[in-house]
């Protein structure tokens, strides 16, 4: 095992063994790997299965459910764009095309244009601020299309 691969064994063990939720359960697992590392590697599913004493079958069956889950390291910048009711209405629609539109993608995902992943949320918690983007856990409010491709930029210019 190379430095690397230890350290990720060692925190899907730390993330797997410490969850500060009451009931352990498949889902439980799967939720705090993916909140300590960032998605759901294989080597996590193999360690579920033998914690859970269930089958690798039966987590993959739990994990593939749920589209949040991810099977691939992130990018190392997340933009997640509200498009919820409040921020609907206040424009998200434009504010989603046009981040599309700087990173090259139709849809949610990992941009090659630089070292960011697109995601959609159905609401971030701020609706008082909508429209509402969230970089790198930081809620930006009051957002407009035209400051995307500013906000944009840096992550872009670090690819
Ligand atoms: S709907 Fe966008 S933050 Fe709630």
């Amino acid at each position: 095992m190379t430095d690397g691969e230890v350290n990720l064994h060692q925190q899907l063990i730390s993330a797997i063994e410490h969850q500060k939720r009451s009931t352990v359960t498949v889902l439980s697992c799967l939720l705090s790997v993916q909140d300590s590392v960032g998605y759901i590697p294989s080597e996590a599913i193999d360690i579920i299965a033998n914690k859970m004493d269930t089958t690798i079958n039966d987590v993959w069956g739990v994990a593939s459910f749920y589209t949040n889950f991810r099977f691939t390291p992130p990018k190392s910048s997340t933009i997640e764009i509200c498009w919820g009711p409040t921020c609907h209405l206040l424009g998200a629609t434009k504010i989603l095309e046009t981040t599309q539109n700087e990173l090259d993608l139709e849809t949610e995902g990992d941009s090659e244009k630089g070292n960011i992943t697109l995601k959609y949320n159905t609401c971030l918690g701020a609706c008082a601020q909508a429209p509402v983007i969230n970089i790198n856990h930081n809620i930006i409010g009051s957002m407009t299309p035209e400051k995307i491709p500013q906000i944009l930029s840096k992550f872009l210019e670090d690819n």
